[in-house]
């Protein structure tokens, strides 16, 4: 169920393993609130969100307060292959962001469905700073996972560091048959110094399935 309320801010106490991260969260926070507030949709009560490709989740906290009721609950799971980085997400998620939930992290390969066999269906799956170009078939089967993860009124939401990298995402999911609702550049986005044209979340899409 979707229901509109005013969003909190984020919680105040939380520590980031690097400079900056903290500030790129919270240009995230403004960016996912501008696409909800553009694709009209409230936040949730009871909510299924899944981290896809999640890291260390750096913005776990920002996606429960900006997409959901936290009071009512839900479920949040973290999902990446990197041992390391899901102990630190678990580490600094686990407790207290959902009181009424569950928050948990998983080390699994999200390109095998055999990983997803035991995932209820999602109202959210989030996957920041998507990697398609890194090894495009590894990623067309990561996006069939989601899309038949996803429930008919659920929302893919996807960034990328590069815009090229973006689009080659986008071109896959429209092969996939998901239809993109939204494709926001971030204006705010930091600048990284490892690579020409990288930037923090430079693009925000939102995709959901064809045909709702
Ligand atoms: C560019 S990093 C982004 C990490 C994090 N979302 C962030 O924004 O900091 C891409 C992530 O995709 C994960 N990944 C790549 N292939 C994967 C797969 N088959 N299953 C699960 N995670 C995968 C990597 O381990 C890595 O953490």
């Amino acid at each position: 169920m979707w229901v509109f309320s005013r969003m909190p801010s984020v919680h105040p106490a939380i520590a980031f393993s690097y400079p900056g991260i903290a500030e790129d969260v919270a240009r995230l926070r403004r960016l996912l609130a501008e696409a909800i507030r553009l694709l009209q949709r409230p936040r949730l009560v009871e909510p299924s969100i899944l981290n896809l490709a999640c890291g260390r989740a750096d913005e776990t906290g920002v996606l429960i307060e900006t997409l959901c009721l936290p009071e009512h609950g839900g479920s949040y799971v973290g999902m990446d292959l990197r041992v390391a980085e899901i102990q630190e997400a678990t580490r600094r998620w686990k407790h207290g962001w959902l009181p009424h939930g569950r928050v948990e992290f998983r080390v699994a390969d999200a390109s095998l469905t055999q990983h997803w066999a035991e995932a209820a269906d999602k109202d959210i799956i989030f996957v920041r700073h998507q990697n398609f170009w890194d090894d495009p078939a590894t990623w067309d089967r990561i996006y069939r996972n989601a899309m038949a993860r996803l429930k008919p009124s659920g929302l893919l939401m996807i960034t990328s560091y590069f815009d090229r990298e973006h689009e080659l995402a986008l071109a896959c999911l429209r092969e996939l048959d998901a239809v993109i609702l939204l494709d926001l550049p971030h204006h705010a986005s930091r600048p990284l110094p490892d690579a020409p044209g990288k930037s923090v979340d430079k693009r925000l899409a939102v995709i959901g399935h064809s045909g709702v």
